[in-house]
């Protein structure tokens, strides 16, 4: 599997600002801070999406357009898009401000079904992400936010993976005790990775070219 292109595409504040052009969508969920835009760098080996160490900095929902070639599935180019929402769990102004982004989040993933022109005539489009990228931090595998997030989004009808972030930060015996604990709280089996070491990045490429390569 190479990657061959990785560009950001737009920042949406609106479902309507959301390309839904049929290639498959990726979205990255999580608390504020807990890596998602370290996530996306790391898998497109560009700093493509702003980090900071001051949480909640992706305020909209930032779209990039990837193509790779190769993968399961055999050869051949094949394109997605990653979104980077934005984080729950924190913001800078108060609970306004948390119901905002709660707001955002909540377009992306319940935007009525459009059409869209395309070169060929029009054609119906799945809306919905392909596959959600639920990051939890593996050193708090029980918070509250987080078992909240994943009802929610236990309750879309879309293929969902837990990510364990930052493992790199834990000792052997932290992993194995909160890998599990993290399973129990959020009812899905975590795929340990680090944008810091690469751990995981691998297993995370097979996974979205699995689910999303058509
Ligand atoms: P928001 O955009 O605010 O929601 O945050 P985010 O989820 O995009 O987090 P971001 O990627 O900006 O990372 C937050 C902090 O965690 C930064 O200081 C990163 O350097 C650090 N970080 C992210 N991933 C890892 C990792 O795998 N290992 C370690 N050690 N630190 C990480
Ligand atoms: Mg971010």
């Amino acid at each position: 599997m190479k990657l061959v292109e990785a560009r950001f595409v737009t920042s949406a504040t609106t479902a309507e600002g959301i390309p839904r052009d049929g290639i498959p969508h990726v979205a990255l969920v999580g608390r504020s801070n807990v890596g998602k835009s370290s996530l996306l760098n790391a898998m497109t080996r560009a700093a493509l999406a702003r980090t900071s160490a001051a949480a909640g900095k992706t305020r909209l929902a930032n779209l990039y357009r990837v193509t790779v070639e190769g993968g399961p599935g055999g050869p051949g180019r094949w394109d997605l898009y990653f979104a980077d929402l934005p984080g729950y769990g924190y913001a800078r102004g108060g609970a306004a401000s948390v119901e905002e982004l709660r707001k955002i989040a909540e377009a992306y993933f319940a935007a009525p079904a459009g059409r869209v022109s395309r070169p060929g005539g029009e054609a119906d489009l799945k809306v919905r992400p392909t596959l959600v990228l639920h990051l939890v931090d593996s050193r708090h595998p029980s918070l509250e936010s987080d078992r909240d997030a994943a009802d929610w989004l236990a309750g879309l009808d879309v293929e969902r993976a837990v990510l364990a972030t930052k493992i790199d930060k834990l000792s052997r015996g932290e992993r194995v005790k909160n890998l599990r604990e993290l399973e129990r709280q959020l009812g899905h089996a975590a795929l340990p990775i680090s944008a810091a070491s690469g751990e995981g990045l691998d297993d995370l490429w097979t996974l979205i070219a699995k689910l999303t390569r058509r």
